[in-house]
């Protein structure tokens, strides 16, 4: 029986694929729907991204359209350096079966926490923009998850989006910043852990024999993803960002965590950086600052080879 009812937040983008298609192949999560966001793509591009991540692991959840730009500042470009041009790498746009829910994300995420009060897991793996709004429409829904597991921010590794900001509270800080002073219970899975997290090409190639069609799937978008990280990095693989937070729900024991208050930066050079603060009243959040890099892998890779 499932044990986790889990909702993912998402900009897919190729890392992003890779947490999906884990969570639908995972027995032990329930995947009550995906919430679009922009990010490493426009909002229009993650929602048929999302819907053809669901069709493809046959899921066939709902997925909710999201905002289309951060709740403050200009938006910043999508990543297509990173994730190439759709999304999904060097694949041009696959066209989905189906269409999405008629609610927002925001209105998705309230009604959905509602619904199953205490038992609900927000995994946000994009910009916190969605998160923040669902707060605004109804700020009961703080007390009413059951936890919120969000990939993103640096506490000590330093930034991917700039040398201080990790790229999802650097594409909205405003709505990080939001998130963080809300009263509900975090994990946050920065780069602190995520950079520790690599896989080789040779692993995803392994992985896309055991399982034809989804790692298939997320062998063929990664390869401009490894080349990206060749060029960047100096490594031909790739870090597994939003695996690992969605990996954090079903295995905690695998990574440690360090409770402290968190802050956003807001604005100039140094905008989206997560720090820690003294100040009062805020709440602590669990950062995470250690990761068994190996035991996630084989989780990630052993749970996607079941997925046909
Ligand atoms: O910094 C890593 C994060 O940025 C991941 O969520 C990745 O998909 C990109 O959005
Ligand atoms: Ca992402």
């Amino acid at each position: 029986m499932a044990q986790h009812k889990i909702i993912i937040d998402t900009d897919p983008g190729v890392d992003d694929a890779m947490a999906i298609l884990f969570a639908c192949a995972h027995p032990e999560l329930d995947l009550l729907g995906l919430t679009s966001i922009f990010g490493n793509v426009t909002v229009d591009v993650a929602t048929r991204n999302a819907l053809v991540l669901s069709e493809l692991a046959n899921a066939n959840v709902p997925i909710a359209h999201g905002a289309g730009r951060p709740l403050v500042q200009v938006p910043r470009p999508v990543a297509t350096e990173v994730h190439g041009a759709d999304g999904f790498g060097h694949v041009p746009p696959i066209t989905p079966a189906g269409s999405p829910d008629g609610r927002s994300a925001a209105q998705f995420i309230c009604d959905m926490v509602a619904a199953h009060p205490g038992e609900i897991v927000l995994c946000p793996i994009g910009p916190l923009t969605n998160l923040a709004e669902a707060l605004q429409l109804d700020p009961s829904i703080a007390t009413k998850v059951k936890s919120v597991t969000v990939m993103g921010g640096s506490m000590w590794a330093g930034g991917n989006a700039s040398p201080h900001a990790e790229a999802n509270i650097w594409q909205d800080p405003h709505a990080a910043e939001t998130v963080f002073a809300a009263a509900w219970p975090i994990t946050l899975v920065g780069l602190d852990v995520t950079h520790k997290v690599i896989c080789t090409n040779t692993q995803f190639a392994e992985l896309a024999k055991a399982a034809p069609t989804n790692g298939g799937f997320l062998n063929e978008i990664s390869q401009f993803y490894f080349k990206f990280h060749d060029e960047v990095d100096g490594f031909y693989g790739c870090y597994m960002h939003d695996p690992s937070a969605v990996i954090s729900i079903l295995h905690p024991e695998l990574f440690t965590t360090e409770d402290h208050p968190v802050k956003v930066v807001l604005g100039g050079d140094q905008a989206g950086q997560t720090v820690i603060t003294d100040e009062p009243g805020r709440p602590a959040i669990k950062v995470c600052s250690k990761v068994d890099a190996e035991q996630v892998k084989q989780v990630f890779l052993t749970t996607v080879a079941t997925a046909g």
